[in-house]
């Protein structure tokens, strides 16, 4: 349990500077402290939603008092005359003067990037201990969420049977192509993925605006001859280029990239997002390449056309490097599962002979987490 050493109020209250019997200190300003307040006043008891807005909190919110009690800490705000409790743990957990410079494409400390050496350690359950919702659970979303990318395997043979994967952590997340669609060869193919071709590992439905955050493809056949499944961690492909071509990745992640499917009557999907997306701060949250989706790139200022699409051609290259995929061959009832904000996936040709058919479905990354994070709070 955390102890506060000391907590002197500076700058007139504005400002609270916690000391721990460490030595190192946390500074808070009043005003974030009263608008995190976790008393009943401020938070719904139960649900924890905050009961107020910061228009209810006065601009001039100043610290008054202070006192260390216990495990915690009692604040006096002014001109509210309020006095309210925090524990040390909970600013322990929420401190956020700590926070340095990140270069840009850091990575969250939940991410393990990963090559072809993943191939003797993919992380995969079987499908009845997941539906018993225990440890084996926690650790197969535990897995998603560090690589964004797991098998399962002993899967019922059934058409359908992919959306008890999806069950395991949330729903479905339904498109033009159906709850689920199948993926297998067909005489007059409107989508490369329904011919025997191989294809560039690639995220699915770029051109979608928000993309689907997962993508589950679940094996019911696959006799043909070759027919390997493929997946590619879309961010150490980018990290790699960052480290050969620092302004090739900067090029990429600076302007926007445009997708486009428009290829059944009474859709035109289009998104316009950079092939590198890093947040405000530079975090590198997304990894979006396909080839065959994308429309012509019209935000790229002409001076910087070439070097762009030699940062594209040379992503592309890192991306098709049999070094960073790992491959595998599904069996009937097994099926992987990729963030698809960051894993790419893809697949060998395969010949006609026998018969390979896989069923897809996209569903959200949110529910991963959301399940992930409940179990952890439950051991
Ligand atoms: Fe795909």
């Amino acid at each position: 349990m955390a102890a506060i050493k000391r907590a002197p109020v500076e700058q007139s209250g504005s400002v609270l500077a916690i000391g721990w019997p460490d030595g190192r200190q946390n500074r808070f300003h009043a005003i974030w402290l009263r608008d995190n307040a976790q008393d009943d006043k401020t938070r719904a008891p139960g649900n924890g939603r905050r009961l107020i807005t910061l228009g209810d909190i006065p601009a001039s919110t100043a610290i008054d008092g202070v006192q260390i009690d216990g495990s915690g800490l009692l604040l006096t705000f002014m001109p509210e005359n309020r006095t309210i409790r925090f524990e040390a743990n909970w600013l322990l957990a929420h401190a956020y003067d700590q926070i340095e410079v990140r270069p840009q494409g850091w990575l969250s400390d939940t991410v393990t990037t990963w090559d072809q050496g993943l191939s003797d350690h993919v992380p995969v359950a079987d499908m009845g201990a997941l539906e018993r919702r225990g440890q084996v659970l926690a650790r197969w979303l535990s897995a998603i969420r560090t690589y964004g990318f797991a098998k399962t395997t002993g899967g019922e043979i059934t058409s359908g049977a992919l959306l008890k994967v999806a069950d395991l952590f949330g729903s479905v997340r339904e498109t033009n192509y159906g709850r689920w669609f199948d993926v297998r060869a067909e005489v007059s193919p409107t989508n490369l993925a329904y011919t025997g071709l191989g294809l560039q590992a690639h995220k699915d439905n770029p051109y979608r605006d928000p993309v689907p955050t997962l993508q589950i493809l679940y094996c019911l056949e696959n006799f043909a001859e070759g027919g390997l499944s493929m997946v590619v961690d879309g961010f150490a492909a980018a990290k790699k280029l960052q480290r050969q071509n620092p302004q090739g990745f900067d090029l990429l992640s600076r302007y926007c990239a445009r997708f486009e499917y428009a290829g059944e009557a009474g859709v035109c999907l289009r998104a316009r997002r950079p092939m590198i997306e890093l947040a405000p701060d530079g975090e590198l949250i997304s990894v979006r390449f396909n080839n065959r989706s994308a429309a012509p790139f019209i935000d790229v200022p002409f001076d910087e056309m070439e070097g762009y699409y030699a940062a594209y051609r040379q992503l592309g290259e890192i991306i098709d490097d049999p070094k960073m995929a790992v491959a595998f061959k599904l069996s009937p009832g097994e099926s992987f599962i990729v963030d698809n904000t960051r894993v790419l996936h893809s697949r060998t040709g395969f010949s006609g002979a026998g018969s390979r058919w896989l069923q897809g479905c996209y569903a959200d990354k949110d529910g991963i987490l959301s399940t992930l994070a409940a179990l952890e709070s439950r051991s």
